[in-house]
């Protein structure tokens, strides 16, 4: 399987690789797996009192696609609002890594672990849980 210069890039040097502290309130974790191949991704975001995104980890144990999906999510995420992480759609990513067919899912699991996230983070703080969340 040729991988893009992007997945590579991601993959041998990942952005955000580490974990946050998930006892605090601030702080939301999602945690996913993939039933096509059975790897998982985890993804932390640390969100301010504007409801801004100012932190985001990851680890992915898994192909170099869901490295690199969940690096560039990562990135994508920090700065923004919870709402609009929420719209980061995962063929987004695929376009961005320019992933292939079979590897599609590797970057469902991304989508999936930023709702995840939100999620965690929403129902932390009394707000309604994402339907979303478990809609793939
Ligand atoms: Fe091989 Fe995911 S199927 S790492
Ligand atoms: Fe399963 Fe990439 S996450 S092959």
């Amino acid at each position: 399987m040729a991988y893009s210069d992007k997945v590579i890039d991601h993959y041998s040097n990942p952005r955000n690789v580490g974990t946050l502290d998930k006892s605090k309130a601030n702080v939301g974790t999602g945690l996913v797996g993939a039933p096509e191949c059975g790897d998982v991704m985890r993804l932390q975001i640390e969100v301010d009192e504007n409801q801004v995104i100012t932190d985001a980890k990851f680890k992915t144990f898994g192909c170099g696609s869901a490295i690199a999906s969940s690096s560039l999510a990562t990135e994508w995420l920090k700065g923004k609002s919870i709402d609009d992480a929420l719209s980061i759609d995962n063929m987004e990513i695929v376009e961005e890594l320019a992933l292939p067919p079979v590897k599609i899912h590797c970057s469902v699991l991304a989508e999936d672990a930023i709702k995840a996230a939100i999620n965690d983070y929403r129902v932390k703080n009394g707000l309604p849980a994402l339907e979303e969340a478990k809609a793939h």
